[in-house]
């Protein structure tokens, strides 16, 4: 039997009852008032990570709640169920997997004997990490180097294209201006079609990312996209196209003998540490990845080695349970405060609601209570102007995590005290609200916030940044007891589509429910 299974489910803790009172006595919690009682309240509810200062503080929490959350963790387990992640346990026990992206960022050691206690068995998976490593990074180097390439097209999806997509973008001020890249996911052929007319073969490298190499959008969009390529007059498949894949084998029945791999312990919404994010390392160079690896590495040490009550993906993990379980809130909305991370919320949605969004325990118990929330969100100040009313004014609470970046990295006079103002207010005016007599015009307040602060975006708070989101992933995924590692709940869709297919054709409705059959029999070519 591994640890992880056993762990103590959340719900039967002691400190789980403890906080069920709490919550009954928490209904007249106000900020303000909170506020109003604790001058050291921001100071005591504000956390230092590496790279990240996260400000608490607007959040429907006292003391004794934070206390009280603090024992759920202990009660539950979660120090050695992490411990196990560290040390390469099969914590993803439906598919007999360790669970080992922390490894990918983890420096390399001259012997085994400098291995810390826990990762003594785990030397040779590091030699491994780091061979491929450093493979793909001169890969990249000789790739950006090579000025007959000015087109890069990543395909993938899921993990094999929202990680690199929403890096590339995120760090934008580091990428190379001499190529451009391109993100293909989608097996609606709009997507390719549109880009295909715009690339010539001998100036295009593709690269084909897929975990398993059997992913049929990949696969249908790789195959156009090589048919394109020979139909154009494309020649040397080995220079134009690579596999990011932990089945290299599959890989090269394809075609490609340019191949980076690696391993089943690696998630594919984990994966941005790998051989996937190629496409960074190409558009920031090998010293940009090594630090964007570097911040993730401090970050995990952080969370290996903080104590509880001052570890800030624990932290954020804690409230995370407190608002699901306890408030009952549904969603959390992603709040980036910088344009660059316009793609952040759609990677968190992955890593989250993938993650988390389980309803049986590990032993496949059906949970009696909730687990992921929905996770959305734009940039801001964008979405001030669309959706922000409801959560000023609406009825449903929706904690809002906003994240902001001190130093900008562009010289346009006003534009980012513009900016951080906006980011102030809107956390401020969702706490202090406004009373106002005639109804419409009155603000509750006493809404709940996160405010994530980085110094500046760069390669390695970027790193951190993201390293700190799977953390605390993990940590609601543990007081809840699921398997935050697998994702049976994509494999339906996928089976149906393939019975449906051949269906648009002959028009054979047999079997089928009514809805299906009425909309295939409109959809049938
Ligand atoms: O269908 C879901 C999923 O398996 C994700 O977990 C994964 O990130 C994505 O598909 C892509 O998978 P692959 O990298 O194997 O093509």
């Amino acid at each position: 039997m591994t640890k992880s299974i056993e762990r103590v489910r959340c719900d039967a803790t002691p400190a789980w009852v403890e906080l069920q009172d709490a919550y009954a006595e928490h209904g007249a919690f106000d900020l303000r008032q909170a506020f109003d009682a604790d001058a050291e309240r921001f100071a005591s509810f504000s956390q230092e990570a590496p790279y990240v200062f996260a400000d608490l503080s607007k959040n429907l929490i006292d003391e004794a709640t934070q206390t009280l959350l603090l024992a759920l963790a202990e009660q539950s387990g979660l120090a050695p169920h992490r411990d196990a992640m560290f040390a390469g346990e099969k914590i993803n026990t439906t598919e007999q997997r360790a669970v080992m992206h922390w490894l990918l960022r983890h420096p390399p050691v001259a012997k085994k004997a400098d291995l810390r206690d826990g990762m003594k068995g785990l030397s040779a998976e590091l030699a491994d990490v780091h061979s491929t490593l450093k493979a793909m990074l001169a890969y990249a180097e000789k790739m950006r180097a090579d000025s007959k390439i000015t087109d890069v097209v990543n395909i993938g999806i899921g993990g094999s294209d929202l990680g690199p997509q929403m890096a590339v973008l995120a760090l934008d001020s580091f990428v190379t201006q001499d190529k451009r890249f391109h993100f293909i996911s989608n097996v609606d052929g709009h997507e390719l079609a549109a880009l295909l007319p715009r690339l010539k073969p001998e100036n295009t490298l593709f690269l084909i990312a897929s975990k398993t190499f059997t992913t049929n959008e990949t696969m249908m969009n790789a195959r156009s996209a090589k048919s394109w390529f020979e139909a154009n007059g494309g020649k040397d498949i080995a220079r134009h196209f690579a596999a990011l894949t932990t089945n290299v084998s599959a890989a090269k029945d394809f075609g490609i003998d340019t191949t980076f791999g690696f391993w089943d312990w690696v998630g594919g919404r984990y994966s941005l540490w790998s051989a996937i994010g190629l496409p960074l390392a190409i558009a920031i160079g090998a010293d940009g990845f090594r630090e964007f690896l570097a911040g993730a590495h401090a970050m995990d040490e952080h969370f290996r080695t903080a104590p509880l009550a001052e570890n800030l993906p624990v932290r954020l993990g804690l409230i995370d349970v407190w608002y699901r379980n306890f408030h009952k809130f549904t969603s959390r909305s992603i709040a980036p405060y910088h344009s660059a991370l316009r793609r952040l919320p759609a990677y968190l949605q992955q890593l989250e609601m993938e993650s988390n969004g389980k309803q049986v325990d590990l032993a496949g118990r059906r949970l009696p209570y909730g687990t992921s929330p929905v996770l959305w969100g734009e940039p801001g100040t964008n979405g001030q102007h669309a959706y922000f009313q409801m959560l000023h004014q609406g009825t449903d609470v929706v904690p809002v995590e906003f994240i902001a970046v001190k130093k900008a990295r562009h010289t346009l006079a006003g534009h980012q005290p513009a900016l951080l103002s906006n980011v102030l207010a809107q956390a401020q005016a969702l706490m202090v609200g406004k009373v106002d007599a005639g109804g419409h015009r009155n603000f509750p307040g006493n809404r709940p916030s996160t405010f994530l602060l980085l110094e500046e975006l760069t390669p390695a708070s970027f790193g951190a940044l993201i390293a700190l989101q799977e953390h605390r992933v993990f940590v609601s995924g543990a007081l809840w007891c699921i398997n935050s590692f697998d994702q049976w709940g994509v494999e339906l869709g996928k089976v149906l589509a393939k019975d449906i297919e051949p269906r648009l054709a002959s028009g054979d409705v047999k079997g089928l429910d009514g809805s299906t059959a009425g909309l295939l029999a409109r959809l049938k070519h």
